[in-house]
């Protein structure tokens, strides 16, 4: 069963492009961070603030392993840091699934994290951490991709069909 995995940086537009190819391909999605929130009846910037982020990134690769193992074909939006644990990019790489990077150019981002509530990396200096972010994470993106969408200077609508003519 390959699963359609969308991998990229905080404000690309996983959660949106995801819930559009979803719709389009009448498939399941599963969104790392909603489903950790409803497992745990808690907030992400809840969990991060009272347990830490290592107790969050054990949450995140719960769901990812979850979420590949499900036996239907699904569509994932998996939350921005997934690619920093090696298992989490082994788990990707040894599943059957399609993974997609959506690449941003981080001024793009820059504007489109404003207001993420669940996000608090980005509480201070959003555009500096972005920015070391991605010098630090395009490698792992990279690595777990089979194909790199762009999203500058495209509508949500232009990328899940760039996703759907690429990957399903
Ligand atoms: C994070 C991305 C967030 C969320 C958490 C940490 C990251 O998800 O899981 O704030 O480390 O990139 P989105 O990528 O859905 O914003």
């Amino acid at each position: 069963m390959t699963h359609l995995v969308l991998v990229g940086m905080m404000g690309v537009g996983k959660s949106t492009v995801g819930r559009m190819v979803a719709a389009e391909l009448d498939r399941p999605l599963f969104d790392s961070d909603d489903m950790i929130e409803e497992r745990t009846g808690r907030s992400v910037r809840e969990i991060w603030s009272t347990d830490g982020e290592s107790v969050f990134r054990a949450l995140e690769t719960d769901t990812l392993i979850e979420a590949l193992a499900e036996p239907e074909q699904s569509v994932i939006a998996a939350a921005g840091g997934v690619v920093l644990s090696e298992q989490n990019r082994e788990a990707l790489q040894g599943a059957d699934a399609h993974v997609v990077w959506l690449m941003a150019d981080v001024d793009v981002l820059v504007e489109r994290v404003r207001n993420g509530v669940h996000r608090p990396l980005l509480d201070d200096d959003p555009e500096g951490t972005l920015r070391r972010m991605f010098v630090d994470r395009a490698p792992l993106y990279q690595e777990v991709a089979d194909a790199i969408v762009s999203v500058d200077n495209r509508s949500a609508h232009d990328v899940a069909r760039a996703v759907l003519r690429c990957c399903a």
